[in-house]
């Protein structure tokens, strides 16, 4: 049965992304697309642009591009800006984050120039480990966060675009819990004009996104937009948000070889995680408050795919353990070790190790991309409030309260083509396939039926 097509409008027109963070991650994006609209190089890993999507039957060998299958916006039509607590221009920070090879940075070199932060709202009690000048003052968080929508609608007025999205590409900030002040819209207005401590740059960002109809995501693991009052606003002002904590690297792994243990009912003892970094985010993470947001965000995954109260004699006893180090030789090349115990057949043994030697940001771009493409096509499809279906985007996915996360990338992969497929009114695919071999039958049947 096929769904009826959702009423999506447009994608016409220019698309403004806004970053608060202009740093390592926010650079290769940006950078990254300019390349791939040049021809210079393929977004490659970003679902958007390179994925397909097998719509109907599998021997109806339909399988569209993503990006041709449903309307997003087209890259050339997308603009850039953002936010940091730097001066950096996007052609100085990508040089500075030495993610990219010069000979790229200086071929985008014009473009990337004119791309300047605007000053950052940053308090400095949530990121230690950093020391920006570049941030803007006002008698109240209130004051900032009006400050912020000016800016907001500065940018889509100069640069004529039709429509804008927000990603939090900025560090990580200081390990928060939701309180008081969090918990509805009025209480949070009430802790922005007193100056509440507990109120966060991140969230001051969502909070102007979504006033000035903005949809958010959050790529780092701060509560963020993760809190109800946030939540409500963006029901409130009608608007899409999601988070938290690109899903890339040693989690990205995690999320690929756990599901596969737990599909062939293999026990999990221990797994343990080590990462070597030495970029900003890196240094950022060196802070044991900045640190622990991070352990917390990346924690939950595994119970999450294993379900140990279902199979306590299987996973039960695991322990996990995770270790972020600041390695400043490394750069954002991090290096991941994972030692895995497992047992098998009759509880015997067995250890798998992973050695990842991956690039963050190059693996964090393209989510980027996909998430402002995908966010912008929401909006546009009255999709509102939390976007769970983007779960395949985070480690510590948003969802509505009190529903259990889903952490297994295959799962979140399904559910992320089925929206697809459901806006654009053609039939969920289930993998049953019955049909296939109920034909077949008939098929046989007639044969024997039939007169020698
Ligand atoms: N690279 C990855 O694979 C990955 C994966 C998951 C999450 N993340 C998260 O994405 C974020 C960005 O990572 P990165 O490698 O680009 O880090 P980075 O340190 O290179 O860049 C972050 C930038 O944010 C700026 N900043 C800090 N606070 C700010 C504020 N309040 N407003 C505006 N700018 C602010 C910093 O000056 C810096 O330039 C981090 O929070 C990181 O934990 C990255």
């Amino acid at each position: 049965m096929t769904n009826k097509k959702i009423d999506i409008k447009p994608a016409d027109g220019k698309l403004g992304i806004l970053t608060p963070g202009m740093g390592a991650v926010a650079t290769t994006f940006i950078a990254g697309v300019l390349a791939a609209r040049k021809g210079l190089a393929l977004p490659i890993g970003s679902l958007t642009q390179m994925g397909t999507i097998r719509l109907g039957k599998r021997t109806e060998a339909r399988n569209p591009r993503i990006h041709e299958f449903v309307p997003l916006a087209g890259l050339d039509n997308l603009v850039f800006g953002g936010w940091d607590v730097y001066t950096d221009n996007v052609y100085q920070a990508a040089l500075q984050a030495k993610v990219l090879e010069r000979d790229l940075v200086e071929a985008l070199k014009p473009e990337l120039e004119q791309i300047k932060p605007m000053k950052a709202v940053f308090d400095k009690s949530y990121v230690r480990n950093l020391d920006g000048t570049h941030v803007k003052t006002g008698a109240t968080k209130m004051d900032l966060a009006e400050q912020l929508m000016e800016d907001i609608r500065r940018f889509k007025a100069e640069n004529k675009c039709d429509r804008l999205v927000m990603v939090w590409c900025a560090s990580t900030e200081a390990y928060t819990e939701i309180s008081n002040v969090h918990e509805s819209l009025e209480d949070f207005e009430a802790g922005l004009r007193n100056n509440d401590a507990r109120i966060a740059p991140s969230m001051i960002y969502a909070y102007a996104a979504l006033k000035t109809g903005v949809p958010f995501a959050n790529g780092a693991p701060n509560l963020t937009c993760d809190i109800p009052a946030i939540v409500e606003l963006a029901h409130q002002e009608r608007v899409a948000v999601c988070g938290k904590d690109f899903k890339t690297g040693q989690t990205l792994m995690k999320t690929i070889v756990a599901p596969g243990l737990h599909a062939r009912a293999l026990g999990v003892r221990g797994w343990f995680s080590s990462n070597i970094l030495g970029n900003r985010d890196g240094a950022v993470l060196d802070a044991p408050e900045n640190f622990k947001t991070k352990e917390v965000s990346k924690g939950n995954v595994l119970d999450g795919i294993f379900n140990p109260e279902l199979q306590p004699e299987l996973y039960g006893d695991i322990y996990h353990k995770i270790r972020i180090n600041y390695y400043p030789p490394h750069g954002d090349n991090k290096e991941s070790w994972d030692n895995i115990d497992i047992f098998g057949w009759l509880g015997y043994p067995m250890q798998i190790k992973i050695n990842f030697l991956c690039r963050d940001s190059i693996l964090a771009a393209p989510i980027v991309l996909d998430l402002a493409l995908f966010l912008d096509l929401a909006q546009r499809s009255s999709l509102l409030g939390i976007q769970e279906w983007l779960s395949f985007y985070f480690k510590a996915p948003q969802t509505a309260p009190g529903l259990p996360p889903q952490h297994d990338i295959f799962k979140q992969l399904s559910k992320l083509e089925n929206t697809l497929r459901y806006l654009m009114g053609e039939e969920l695919i289930t993998h049953l396939g019955m049909d296939y071999y109920e034909e077949l039958e008939k098929e046989y049947e007639a044969l024997v039926q039939a007169p020698a």
